[in-house]
């Protein structure tokens, strides 16, 4: 832990929405009076009927089951545009920058923004979609991946984005889980002057048994000669000039699902995560201003994808709620260099930036002058998320993309949680470098040891929220069983986070980092489990364990044991194959950093793998292997120590 401490500045104290004494004073009422407050927070969104119950939510097998203002009803596309229209219809509601710093950026207002979600609702429709229906979205970072999100929520469909870097399997296995019939998609992407092939992913997913897609809805962005299977593909600008800008918002449920969103975990296939309507509404909208001290007017960008969490709330969601202007970006960080960012701060003149340790320490490796060169005077608050940001990266990010002038909020959340759980709130809490620092209002996070028992004060253990939020999940799509037994069953009675977090003497909260079988490879989690099922897959690899290994930027990096059958000569052709191989089975995010060949993997009499040995070794910490006397064979390990591969 860095030790260093940063006050709020004088001018965040005085005037921030958040004080410290309002934040003691909020905190305090949100724990102890939940229904008074959850009320009055509530309100920032426009009921269709308003709610007369707060919350309804058991963690215990007996009553299991989260529900929030259940018996109200909204809808929350309106809530994000219609409610804007007399006040800030001409206001840009959306900045969007292309790959290109050559390409035009655009501008679309409250009012055209829209006149298009009520044009693409009114296509859906045509296509006969229907409240409930699932529609899987596979879009690059355009502001019509949000219109299609927004015009999903007006009729009440349930949107699934799939993240446009995953490959045509991911996606397939996606498209099927949730039984959706339609796919909206893009001929191309861009990213760092690089095409993403869209529309030839979802031709290669559609044939791996997604026979019941029927439509599928091509936005032409590159123009790239793409080719369309007729009677099933739709162009986008051809299918809205088609339809009236008058779409009625769907009376929706507070409880009435609104979008499902993949996520891996220790075990298994990726699970769809599912989100409802008003709950996630009131939780995003409220996080949002709190945590970002969102004022009127101001000019916000949040870097995150729309294929992740983050890009939902953060990006659309939350700041659209609030009547913000938010700045989209298709591009990359370092393309076309390493300036790209802080000159996008200044065209638009961002005034409040969000974004990933991952991208802040690939740019910190560039040099300060990339920065320096631009002004970023707008700058006047920071933000982090996806990961544990490190001691080094935060104090880059503060003193030379804030000038030491902008607080830092480092927000821990995860895609379950639907919007921020643990942060500082930038006039209210003292930031320390690595830390989320104290919970957000409603949150109890409390620490447990090994054996389930509560830490009290200072210590570290395994992070568990013991109360339900409003934006917490509802369900994992089509296994509501898998739900219970991953998050409620390790602890009985409380949802489990899956990450080990330390708590010092003042109550900050610091995120040590996954302690299930996660990684967080750049921000973007991925299971073990699935990179090593991808590997199994290939026909000449008999087994394989993956572990993380500390990756200086990418925070972990992806390091797999392979076992070969008998016949096969591991070699280096093997292991180039076996890199393309993941990266065709998951995407790119996947590709392994290491991949060592063993003739066998450590295990137990019982055949079980010793990861904590496997895990020792990707983290090159020899010297600490702990206990391998119950090994089935104690000399698999020497075999493993003396062949790790040093990175290059
Ligand atoms: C996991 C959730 C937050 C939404 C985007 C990622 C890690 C996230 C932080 C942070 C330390 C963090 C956790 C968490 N994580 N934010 N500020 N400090 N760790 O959502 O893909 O669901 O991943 O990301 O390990 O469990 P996700």
């Amino acid at each position: 832990m860095a030790d260093a401490v940063y006050p709020v500045p004088a001018d965040w104290a005085e005037n921030a929405l958040i004080t410290a004494p309002v934040y003691e004073e909020r905190y305090r009422m949100s724990i102890e009076q939940p229904d008074a407050f959850w009320r009055e927070e509530a309100a920032r969104i426009d009921w269709i009927r308003p709610f007369t119950r707060v919350s309804e939510a058991s963690f215990h097998e007996a009553d299991f089951g989260i529900k929030w203002f259940a018996d109200g009803t909204l809808n929350l596309a309106a809530n994000c545009l219609d409610r804007h229209l007399e006040e800030r219809g001409d206001q840009v509601a959306i900045l969007w920058e292309a790959d290109s710093p050559d390409a035009a950026s655009r501008a679309i207002t409250y009012g055209e923004l829209h006149e298009m979600v009520c044009r693409f609702a009114n296509l859906l429709k045509a296509q006969g979609v229907r409240k409930g229906e699932r529609v899987t979205l596979y879009l690059p970072m355009v502001p019509e991946a949000a219109v299609a999100m927004l015009a999903c929520a007006r009729i009440g469909a349930i949107h699934s984005v799939v993240f446009a870097g995953f490959s045509p399997e991911a996606l397939a296995g996606r498209i099927q889980d949730c039984d959706s019939r339609i796919v909206v998609t893009a001929d191309e992407g861009l990213r760092g002057g690089k095409k993403v092939p869209l529309k030839a992913n979802v031709d290669a997913a559609l044939g791996h048994n997604c026979e019941a897609v029927d439509t599928v809805i091509v936005l032409k962005h590159t123009g790239a000669d793409v080719p369309m299977t007729q009677g099933r593909d739709i162009d986008w600008a051809m299918g809205v000039a088609a339809q009236s800008a008058d779409c009625p918002a769907e009376e929706m449920g507070a409880e009435d699902p609104l979008f499902i969103l993949y996520t891996s975990g220790s075990t298994g296939k990726p699970k769809g995560v599912l989100h409802t309507t008003g709950g996630y509404a009131v939780w995003a909208a409220m996080t949002f201003q709190y945590v970002f001290d969102y004022r009127p007017g101001q000019i916000y960008w949040c870097a995150a994808d729309v294929g992740w969490v983050t890009g939902h709330s953060y990006v659309v969601y939350a700041p659209l709620m609030t009547g913000a202007t938010t700045v989209m970006f298709e591009g990359v960080p370092t393309w076309p260099d390493a300036s790209r960012f802080w000159q996008i701060v200044d065209k638009f003149g961002v005034e409040i930036f969000y974004g990933a340790p991952t991208a802040l320490r690939a740019l910190m490796r560039e040099g300060d002058e990339w920065v320096t060169r631009t002004s970023r005077k707008s700058l006047r608050l920071l933000g982090s998320v996806g990961e544990p940001i490190n001691p080094e990266a935060w104090e880059w990010y503060h003193r030379v993309v804030g000038e030491g002038r902008c607080p830092i909020v480092d927000t821990w959340w995860q895609t379950e949680t639907g919007a921020c759980m643990m942060t500082p709130l930038p006039g209210a809490h003292a930031l320390k470098p690595g830390s989320a620092a104290k919970p957000m209002f409603g949150v109890r996070p409390l620490l447990l040891d090994n054996e389930g028992q509560v830490i009290e004060g200072a210590g570290e253990g395994c992070l568990v929220i013991d109360r339900s939020w409003p934006g917490q999940m509802r369900t994992v799509w089509g296994d509501h069983e898998r739900f219970f037994q991953t998050y409620f069953t390790t602890f009985k009675g409380l949802y489990f986070t899956g990450d080990g977090c330390k708590r010092d003497e003042d109550g900050y909260y610091w995120i040590t980092g996954r302690i299930d079988d996660v990684i967080n490879v750049s921000g973007h989690r991925m299971g073990t489990a699935e990179v090593e099922s991808a590997l199994v897959a290939h026909p000449k690899v008999a087994e394989a364990a993956v572990v993380g290994m500390p990756h200086a930027v990418k925070g972990q990096g992806i390091y797999a044991f392979v076992t070969t059958n008998v016949e096969v000569e591991p070699d280096e052709q093997l292991r180039r194959d076996l890199v393309q191989w993941v990266r065709r089975e998951i995407g790119p995010i996947a590709t392994p950093d290491i991949i060592q060949f063993t003739p066998a993997l450590p295990k137990t009499r019982s055949g079980k793998i010793m990861r904590r040995i496997l895990r020792k070794i990707g983290e090159n910490d020899l010297s600490n292997l702990g206990d391998i006397s119950t090994l089935a064979d104690p000399q698999v390990v020497e075999h493993l120590v003396a062949g790790r591969p040093q990175l290059a």
